[in-house]
């Protein structure tokens, strides 16, 4: 197990706040923003586009980050693509997937608006969308989605762990469905990657995108986007660095990943997001998600003895804890955290409306649990969400 107060050093923002909101965007470490620093200071230029040192360098850097990236999540490097989240890698997949009217998409009814607008946008192709419903803990059950697949289902969408249950949806069980009915398939990991252990060549999904800024611990504007077979998928964007011969009537692009990389990308993003995963591959994900996942389950645990407190999403869960305070708005008990004790969670639909209403609420209060955060902590958040009961008692 590794040392969550040696950890902390590296996070210095820690020594101010107790920083619950990590679904959102985690922390970074000064190891990767170090590197950042260094791309600014001692070699900034473009990427893959001079043969001057100072771009020979860059171009390297960038590389070595995909290389790092795509061993950590067990992907073909030539099919990990850099992208500024998951939202540019989903909407890179529902725009460039080869659809034809009739065509049929399922997703759930727990999908993060990230993986629930593309698909809705595709009404306008005529392509339609069935949503399956989860428990009222945010479990999806693979079978419904068996269910829920036609002659003309195309593709299926569906997140791994709910950004507002923390609930773990069995990807292994839902891939195999999709595989034995001939169907694609996209898994949004963004509140796994980084917070447990993945391999995507075993799990085997069509896609699977996830930011950089949450467990992989990057910078924010950066994404990954896999593509197992990225032939079928045309680019949405088209530039730059993203062709190998053009003429004025016509263009010949590059292989994958270029391809879906047009334009210059976040190159100092990149460069941090690959220092950061290296972080996280040094400590190890799977104490990560041990650790995570057992801060989550006391908090849900603790909160739940609390009169006057209600909690979702399933008792085994990922470090995600939703709840609400009896008679209060979320967002008045998030702003009373913060004020008091300098606790910053998330509140309110956490950008997964449907999700939300499923519960029938107008919001929750959300921690969220990384790496760097402690006992003490969750301490510290019972004792202040206890407090603020007694104000509506
Ligand atoms: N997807 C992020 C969240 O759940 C922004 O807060």
């Amino acid at each position: 197990m590794y040392d969550v107060l040696n950890v902390r050093e590296d996070f210095p923002v820690l020594k101010n706040v107790i920083y619950l909101d990590n679904a959102a965007t985690t922390q970074t470490p000064v190891q990767a923003v170090s590197a950042m620093l260094d791309y600014f200071y001692k070699y900034a230029a473009n990427h893959g586009r001079g043969a001057h040192r100072l771009a020979r360098e860059t171009t390297n850097h960038f590389e070595d980050a995909r290389e790092i990236v795509a061993a950590f999540l067990n992907m073909d490097v030539a099919k990990t693509i850099f992208t500024k989240n998951a939202t540019e890698s989903i909407n890179t997949v529902s725009r460039g997937f080869p659809w034809k009217k009739g065509d049929h998409v399922i997703v759930t009814l727990v999908e993060h608006h990230s993986n629930l607008l593309p698909w809705m946008r595709l009404k306008e192709m005529g392509v339609e969308l069935s949503v399956v419903k989860p428990d009222i803990c945010g479990v999806v059950n693979p079978e419904d989605i068996r269910s829920s697949i036609k002659d003309t289902t195309r593709l299926i969408a569906v997140n791994h762990v709910s950004n507002v249950f923390g609930s773990i949806q069995d990807i292994g069980k839902i891939v195999g469905i999709a595989r034995q009915n001939g169907v694609k398939v996209l898994v949004d990991g963004s509140q796994s990657a980084g917070n447990m252990a993945l391999d995507i060549k075993s799990i085997d999904p069509d896609f699977f995108v996830c930011p950089g800024h949450k467990g992989l611990l990057g910078p924010q504007g950066t994404g990954l986007l896999y593509i197992k077979e990225p032939d079928i998928i045309e680019p949405v964007f088209l530039g730059g660095g993203m062709v190998s011969a053009v003429t004025t009537d016509s263009f010949k692009m590059e292989p994958s990943p270029a391809k879906f990389e047009a334009g210059t990308p976040n190159i100092p993003g990149v460069i941090g997001l690959g220092r950061a995963v290296e972080y996280v591959a040094d400590i190890g994900v799977k104490s990560i998600e041990k650790h995570e996942r057992s801060l989550a389950k006391d908090t849900a645990r603790r909160l739940g003895e609390l009169d006057g407190v209600e909690v979702y999403g399933p008792k085994d869960r990922a470090g995600v804890v939703s709840f609400n305070v009896t008679g209060m708005n979320a967002h008045d008990v998030a702003m009373i955290l913060d004020q008091t004790r300098k606790i910053c969670v998330r509140s309110g639909y956490h950008c997964a409306m449907p999700g939300i209403d499923h519960l029938g609420v107008k919001g929750t209060v959300r921690a969220s649990f990384a790496l760097y955060n402690t006992e003490e902590e969750v301490d510290t958040l019972i004792r202040t969400v206890s407090d603020i009961t007694s104000l509506v008692s």
